[in-house]
C-alpha cells in the first residue's frame, strides 16, 4: 500500500481509483492550498503526490519527501515543478496534456471576443441603469472577423485549436515560434494570444520593448502564464493607449492583489485562471492525474509524462 497526498479534492470521483487501488490517500480538505510547511509535513511519508498549480515542488521539497515516486500535477503546465531535480531524484512527474486543450483555446476566444467588443463594460451599463437608448457611438469595439491574430508560442496542443477558431472567424494567422521574429510579428497583428510554457527563456517574453513593437490599438490575450508579460510595461501600454485592451485569464502572482496597479488600467479584464475549468474538462484532468499516480506507484512509465510536453 502507498501513501498519496493530495492538495486538494478534485471533481468527480476519480480520486475514489486510488482507494480502490488500496492506496492510502491524504487528502487536503481546505479550500486553500496548503502552506509549503504544510505541504512539507504532509509530504514526508508520501510515495505518491498530487498538486495543482499552487504548490511549488522545489528541492526543498523533495527532500523533505525521501520515499517519493510519482507527482502527478492538475495541469499541462509544469513550470511549478521543478522538473530537473525530480529527475534527479527519481521521482516521474506527470501532467494532463490534450483534455484541456479544447477548454482553455474556447476561453482564450470568449477573452478575445469579450474584450474586442468590450463586454465587460456595456454589460456593466444595463445593470448600472446607464443604458438610456440604442446608442450610435458608444460601447464601439474592434471587428474581429478577417483580422490578423498572432500566436506567440507556436500551434502547438492549445495554439493550434486557438488558430482553428480563428481560422472559423477568416482570421490570418502568424505562428510565433521560439526562432520566428517577435517583434515582427507583434507589429502586424491586431490580436496576441500566448501560449508558450513559462521557461527561464520566455519569462517576460512581453516586455516593455514587445510593447512597443505591438500595432497602436491591438489587444493582447493570455491563457498562458502570468509570467510571460510584465505586468508594469503592460500597464504603461494600456495607460498610452498602445493597446487598446488586455484580457488575462493568468497573472503574477496569482491571485491578483485587487489594489494592483493592473486593474486600475484602462479596458483590462482579468479571470481567475479559469482555462479548464469546465466540468467535464476537469473530470477528464482528474483522470489522467490519477492514471499518472497509479502507473508511478506502480512502478510503470508515467502515461502523461512532463517531459513528453517539454517544447
Ligand atoms: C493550467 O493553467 C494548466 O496548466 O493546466
Ligand atoms: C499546451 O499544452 C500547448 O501545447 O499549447
Amino acid at each position: 500500500m502507498a501513501h498519496v497526498f493530495v492538495s486538494r479534492g478534485l471533481a468527480g470521483d476519480a480520486l475514489d481509483r486510488l482507494t480502490e487501488a488500496g492506496h492510502d490517500v491524504d487528502l487536503w480538505t481546505g479550500n486553500l492550498p496548503p502552506h509549503p510547511t504544510e505541504l512539507r509535513d504532509h509530504v514526508a511519508a508520501a510515495h505518491g503526490l498530487l498538486t495543482t498549480l499552487t504548490e511549488r515542488v522545489d528541492e526543498q521539497l523533495l527532500d523533505a519527501a525521501p520515499q517519493l515516486q510519482v507527482i502527478a500535477n492538475y495541469a499541462v503546465g509544469f513550470d511549478n515543478i521543478d522538473i530537473a531535480a525530480a529527475e534527479a531524484r527519481g521521482v516521474a512527474v506527470g501532467v494532463t496534456p490534450d483534455v484541456l486543450t479544447d477548454a482553455t483555446a474556447d476561453l482564450t476566444f470568449a477573452l478575445l471576443l469579450a474584450a474586442a467588443r468590450r463586454l465587460p463594460e456595456a454589460a456593466a451599463a444595463v445593470t448600472e441603469g446607464r443604458w438610456r437608448s440604442f446608442e450610435t457611438q458608444a460601447w464601439l469595439g474592434a471587428d474581429v472577423t478577417g483580422q490578423t491574430i498572432a500566436i506567440v508560442g507556436g500551434a502547438g496542443r492549445i495554439g493550434g485549436a486557438v488558430a482553428r477558431r480563428a481560422r472559423g472567424f477568416s482570421m490570418t494567422t502568424i505562428i510565433v515560434g521560439r526562432n520566428d521574429n517577435l517583434h515582427e510579428a507583434l507589429a502586424q497583428a491586431d490580436f496576441v494570444s500566448l501560449h508558450a510554457p513559462l521557461t527561464p527563456a520566455t519569462h517576460h517574453l512581453i516586455d516593455d520593448a514587445a510593447l512597443h513593437a505591438v500595432k497602436r490599438g491591438a489587444i493582447l490575450v493570455n491563457t498562458g502564464r502570468g509570467g510571460l508579460v510584465d505586468q508594469v510595461a503592460l500597464a504603461r501600454a494600456l495607460h498610452d493607449g498602445r493597446l487598446a485592451a488586455a484580457a488575462l485569464d493568468v497573472t503574477d502572482p496569482e491571485p491578483l492583489p485587487v489594489d494592483d496597479p493592473l486593474l486600475a488600467a484602462p479596458n483590462v479584464l482579468v479571470l481567475p485562471h479559469i482555462g479548464s475549468a469546465t466540468h467535464t474538462t476537469r473530470a477528464k484532468m482528474a483522470h489522467l492525474t490519477v492514471d499518472n499516480l497509479l502507473a508511478g506507484l506502480d512502478g510503470r512509465p508515467l502515461p502523461h509524462p512532463a517531459a513528453a510536453s517539454k517544447k
